[in-house]
């Protein structure tokens, strides 16, 4: 299908004008053109097959709250269209020397039976599911674990409304008690209607009940029935694979986005890796290293390693196999770390880096002192180390992605993995519902979201990130 556009309707452009003084790093320039008509400065391929171009960008949706599928900006032709577009999106910036239209890099899904079509009201027709997209409401499901505390925190931060869910009647109780107001439904992985009954009116779920080798497949199976969006913070791989396996047609033929791993183990690392590849289609090598001054590991976390028996997986020679990790080796990490000993680490981001970047070896380390950490039973959960809840626990986490003898490297610094796991998933679920993911279906982090941009909009408040 080939679709033109032409206009620059006066709100769009108001919309624009927001962004004028937030210039991003990935957004192109285009040639400048006299007037309004853009269709005759678009590259030929924005306007070929699948992709089409509208007003406004999807930085202009986001930063101006103005949803991509407002009917207003979304030309009838693409509204009708018979299946799901690519959308490129560029905007007019209201400069006083002519207009110079932009465009972002951007690839957005746009799903025409859920934009809001306002001729369709009324006429009996399903109205376009604009509700879906401005549906902020959020199941958690074990929403009284430490990671989902810190999750259920974040969304309200963002204006999210959360369900808190869970198994433990009791448990869920005490966690509705810390936050009045909120709606609590017991559900248990053993009872698909129960799971059903926590999702109703969500427009996406987050699941942090791990170990996720239990809890993932029937969270997504009921996700997939109630049409709704699933995200985890699962770092198991045997799990995260299975969903990558399992689920990958289905969410793909229900138009939802299912993002295992969205965490500080599998996402952050997946944004890091993709944010080093940049432009480069392929490299030799990609490596993660982590370092954490400490890890006092959560109940949970000692419950999945306790799960997850055995040899995992690592990807080398362009193949994912169970095998032994790379030998251990030295790594010279930023201040305040330094050189540091460290060994293999077998965690999701293998898996959903593999299932994106092109390139034949994926190695990933952590430094040696918080495993010997994690390996003492007697070591304790982690605790408060301030009011917001965060433990004094640092990290540096590194992705290097080689080509020849080129290296590229984008590197995250922050506190508590466990804290900086609710801004991860909490910005992944927010692009997610407002449908500004790059595709549906399983996803990786870097698969689905423009990796620089997300990682830019954790920083500075609850990380540091830095390319070199
Ligand atoms: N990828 C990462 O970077 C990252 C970061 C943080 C956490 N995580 C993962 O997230 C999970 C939770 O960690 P956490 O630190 O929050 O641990 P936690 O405080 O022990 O919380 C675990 C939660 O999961 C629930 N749960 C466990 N098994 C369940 C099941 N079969 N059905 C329903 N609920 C179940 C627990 O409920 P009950 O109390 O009723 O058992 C509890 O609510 C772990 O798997 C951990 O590895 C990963």
């Amino acid at each position: 299908m080939t679709v033109r556009f032409s206009g620059c309707a006066g709100k769009s452009a108001r919309a624009t004008s927001a962004l004028d003084g937030t210039p991003k790093s990935n957004i192109d320039r285009l040639p400048a053109v006299g007037g309004r008509d853009l269709s005759a400065a678009l590259p030929p391929r924005v306007i070929l097959s699948e992709e089409a171009a509208l007003f406004p960008s999807v930085r202009a949706a986001r930063t101006s709250r103005l949803a991509v599928e407002e009917s207003l900006f979304v030309p009838s032709a693409i509204r009708r269209a018979p299946r799901p577009l690519n959308l490129i999106f560029f905007w007019v910036p209201l400069n006083p020397g002519g207009v110079t239209p932009r465009r972002s890099t951007e690839v957005v899904p746009f799903h025409p039976s859920r934009a809001p079509n306002r001729k369709m009201k009324g006429r009996g027709t399903r109205p376009m599911n604009s509700s879906m997209i401005q549906n902020r409401i959020v199941t958690v499901f074990g929403a009284y674990g430490h990671t989902a505390r810190f999750v259920v925190r974040e969304l309200l931060r963002r204006g999210f409304t959360p369900i808190l869910s869970g198994r433990d009647a009791s448990k869920l109780k005490e966690a509705g008690n810390a936050h009045p107001g909120l709606e609590v439904r017991v559900a248990s992985v053993d009872d698909p209607a129960s799971l059903d009954r926590a999702l109703v009116g969500a427009a996406a779920v987050i699941n942090c009940a791990g170990p996720f080798i239990d809890t993932a497949a029937p969270v997504i199976d009921a996700a997939l029935r109630a049409s709704i969006h699933y995200l985890d913070v699962a770092a198991e791989q045997a799990a995260v694979l299975t969903v990558f396996e399992r689920f990958a047609s289905a969410a793909r033929g229900a138009g939802v986005v299912v993002a295992p791993a969205m965490a500080f183990y599998g996402g952050l690392g997946d944004l890091l890796a993709t944010a080093a590849m940049g432009d480069w289609d392929t490299a030799d090598e990609i490596c993660i290293a982590t370092a954490l001054d400490s890890w006092k590991p959560t109940r949970g976390t000692r419950l999945t390693g306790a799960r997850n028996p055995g040899r995992h997986f690592i990807f080398s020679n362009n193949r994912l196999e169970r095998a032994d990790p790379p030998p251990a080796r030295k790594w010279n990490f930023p201040p305040p770390f330094g050189e540091q000993d460290v060994v293999g680490l077998a965690l999701a981001e293998t898996i959903t880096i593999s299932r994106h970047l092109q390139t034949p070896e994926i190695r990933v380390y952590i430094n040696l002192a918080p495993i010997t950490e994690l390996r003492d039973p007697k070591t304790p959960a982690p605790s408060a180390a301030d009011e917001s809840g965060r433990s004094s626990q640092t990290f540096v986490m590194e992705a290097i992605a080689r080509r020849g003898s080129v290296e590229r490297r984008a590197v995250a610094q922050g506190r508590d993995i466990y804290a900086i796991t609710a801004p991860i998933v909490v910005e992944a679920t927010h692009r997610v519902v407002r449908g500004l993911t790059k595709k549906t279906g399983v996803v990786a982090a870097g698969e689905a979201f423009a990796a620089q941009d997300f990682l830019t909009s954790l920083s500075p408040s609850h990380l540091s990130f830095e390319m070199q």
